[in-house]
């Protein structure tokens, strides 16, 4: 299981800037009112939670068709890119210089055009497999895509082109359904698994298995997770115990800033998994947390006198990996210079949990509250269970908050006014809001 060690956020070890045993568990019955309110799962979003549980064999069978392919193409943005993305970082780095690792595999989720060019230009679209991700079957950026790269391979493959696409998207609504009613091959997200909780869904599990993990062992991480996040047992419980003094941070010492910091390359799209988690999902009526995705050590060399120093407005959270399933000795070279010389006979493992260790520290001894979260390793196993983690951890945050943790009100409102701008039937109004307010963008200008 994962480790929770907070002490640097506690008042014993860090002083008058952290939170006292005591206000602690004044919490532990409102947080154990939260941890039975997720039991009765009476929110539809928390569907998310029975995805460990879901049967693998369609995303295989998919899956082993895809993997015939040169190239896998992802098309989908935020919560239908940003988790697949994350699993092909974190279980396969390198993957497009790596031979044998089956497909090439390219993500598509802005609609920046240069990006479209540079990744078609890198794969031969004739050996290529699409999964077109989305939710909602409704959204701008992944239609568009969609259409483009349907229109091309067409014209590369012929009728052949519908085969070779693979829609992820609600199991009865919106238009890519419609289209999967027509013959073209479909996985489902289940009902009430929003677009920022669906990693472990076919969204996150195709993406897996075509670079060639196991699905079954994310999810295995995943039901692990489950077992301990629901703990009704407060000290016991990682999730609440985290969600606790994300919330305690926040309401009583003005820490609303959250850095996740984990110690490995392969996590770094992790923390931006977990950043668009923690603001989607948090941010509303006024409230909420600001997530910072980083990285280390490289952001001890960017970031961490800020963090030291700046404004008292941060938690940190460090993610530590025991075993990096690598390391390398540094040499006998060059010991006459003193920058070099003691480095001789350690190793790189052992040099990034010193920097690690010693920041968490630095940090506590400038009265700055940090924790640590620890898996024994970056594989599909933990990967499966920090997912799950994390998205508990939200839910909690958000029972703390009084918001729903579920919906996305003003990311909404964005959507309905580019619909506007680019002519949807029935936004008319909304075109003509931002006509308006063109008007208004005109006054003070350079
Ligand atoms: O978490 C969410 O619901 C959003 O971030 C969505 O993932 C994002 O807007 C994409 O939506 P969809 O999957 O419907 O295309």
């Amino acid at each position: 299981m994962l480790g929770l060690n907070y002490s640097f956020m506690m008042a014993e070890a860090i002083g008058s800037k952290g939170i006292t045993g005591r206000k602690l568990e004044s919490f532990r019955v409102k947080a154990l009112e939260a941890i039975e309110e997720i039991k009765r799962k009476r929110h539809p979003g928390l569907a998310f939670m029975e995805l460990p549980w879901q049967d693998v064999s369609p995303v295989r069978e998919a899956a082993q068709k895809l993997r015939d392919l040169d190239n896998f193409l992802l098309l989908g943005i935020g919560g239908s890119a940003l988790g697949p993305k994350c699993i092909l970082e974190a279980l396969s780095p390198f993957h497009n210089l790596r031979e044998g690792k089956g497909p090439k595999v390219f993500v598509y989720e802005n609609v920046d055009p240069a990006t479209l060019k540079y990744i078609l230009s890198s794969l031969d679209l004739k050996k290529t497999g699409i999964n077109v991700i989305s939710k909602s079957g409704g959204t701008s950026e992944t239609a568009a895509s969609f259409m483009i790269l349907y229109e091309m391979l067409e014209k590369a493959v012929g009728r052949e082109a519908a085969n070779r696409f693979v829609l992820t998207t609600d199991p009865e609504k919106g238009d890519l359904r419609k289209l999967a009613a027509t013959g073209m091959s479909a996985l489902s997200i289940p009902p009430g698994v929003g677009g920022r909780y669906s990693v472990l869904s076919p969204v996150g599990l195709l993406m897996a298995e075509v670079i060639g993990a196991d699905s079954e062992e994310l999810l295995a991480g995943a039901k692990e997770a489950h077992e301990k996040c629901l703990d009704c047992n407060f000290w016991e419980n990682p999730a609440i115990v985290a969600a606790t003094l994300y919330y305690v941070m926040q309401r009583d010492e003005g820490r609303a800033i959250d850095v996740l910091i984990p110690y490995a390359d392969r996590l770094k799209s992790f923390s931006e998994w977990f950043c668009q988690l923690w603001s989607e999902s948090l941010g509303k009526q006024g409230r909420g947390f600001t997530p910072y995705p980083s990285v280390g050590t490289t952001d001890q060399h960017s970031q961490v006198q800020l963090w030291m120093e700046g404004p008292e407005d941060k938690v940190i959270t460090f993610l530590r990996v025991e075993d990096y399933e690598a390391d390398f000795t540094i040499p006998d070279v060059f010991g006459q210079y003193e920058g070099m010389s003691f480095l001789r006979g350690q190793s790189l493992a052992g040099l990034i949990k010193a920097e690690e260790e010693a920041t968490e520290l630095a940090l506590a001894k400038a009265g700055r509250p940090n924790m640590a979260i620890t898996i024994p390793k970056v594989d599909a196993y933990y990967l499966g269970m920090l997912f799950y983690f994390f998205e508990v951890v939200t839910v909690l945050a958000g029972h703390f908050l009084g918001v729903n943790p579920f919906d996305q009100p003003s990311v909404e409102e964005g959507k309905r006014l580019t619909f506007g701008l680019m002519g949807k039937k029935g936004f008319e109004d909304k075109k003509r809001e931002v006509v308006q307010a063109r008007d208004k963008k005109s006054q003070f200008k350079i």
